[in-house]
């Protein structure tokens, strides 16, 4: 199987030398990636991480949720399954300004606007044959949000955990997928949670 996955938190620019950013660290994208490799599948990873790429895989590096979703739009066509691990930001600055902003007054605003939700476009747009799996991090009624979003994006599987999960080598991940019930990960490694995850995706594809 050919995977697109993303990986990171996005950057979204306020000026050319400061963004908005989240806790994200690319870890668990470059653990499916890994996964999915030493199955021996094919894959894209768009990647907003500083992590290194893990070698043979084709890499797209990217900064903001504007330039991610170019790259899924470009990548999304060819691939079998998309797997969002990425950390989209929400909203990124209305304007994010030219030149460096100066010091002024006490109080600083910024406008924020809505990014695409790419993970929706993508449910959108797949094709019979294409998986969607989606993250949902969730910090309470984890099941019946991430149900929620499982639907309402069109996804084939949902995994959802828990903000404990940002930056830790151990965290526990809930699976869902529409026709089964929920599968609980504990306290796993994110190695080993990629690869019954990379596992679950095959066998939908079956
Ligand atoms: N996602 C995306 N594009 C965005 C925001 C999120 O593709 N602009 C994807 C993430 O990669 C993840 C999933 O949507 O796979 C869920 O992200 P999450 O932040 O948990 O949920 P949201 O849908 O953004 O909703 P909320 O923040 O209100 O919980």
């Amino acid at each position: 199987m050919h995977f697109l996955i993303t990986a990171g938190g996005t950057r979204e620019y306020i000026d050319p030398v400061r963004f908005i950013t989240n806790a994200s660290s690319g870890r668990m994208g470059y653990a499916l990636t890994r996964a999915a490799q030493k199955t021996g599948h094919r894959v894209t990873l768009i990647s907003a991480s500083d992590l290194q790429p893990p070698v043979g895989v084709e890499f797209v590096g990217v900064d903001s949720a504007a330039e991610m979703f170019g790259a899924v739009k470009k990548h999304f066509p060819r691939c079998d399954c998309l797997i969002m691990a990425a950390a989209v930001a929400d909203y990124t600055p209305f304007r994010s300004a030219k030149n460096k902003i100066k010091k002024q007054g006490k109080l600083l605003t910024i406008k924020l606007k809505h990014t695409v939700d790419i993970l929706k476009w993508a449910g959108r747009h797949k094709k019979k044959n294409q998986v969607v799996v989606g993250f949902a991090l969730e910090d309470k009624n984890l099941r019946a949000n991430a149900e929620k979003k499982l639907k309402e994006k069109n996804l084939d599987m949902i995994i959802a955990n828990t903000p404990a999960a940002i930056g830790a080598d151990k965290s526990t991940v809930q699976i869902k997928t529409p026709d089964s019930p929920w599968t609980k990960i504990e306290n796993a490694t994110k190695a080993a949670s990629a690869k019954r995850i990379i596992r679950l995706v095959e066998k939908l594809r079956r």
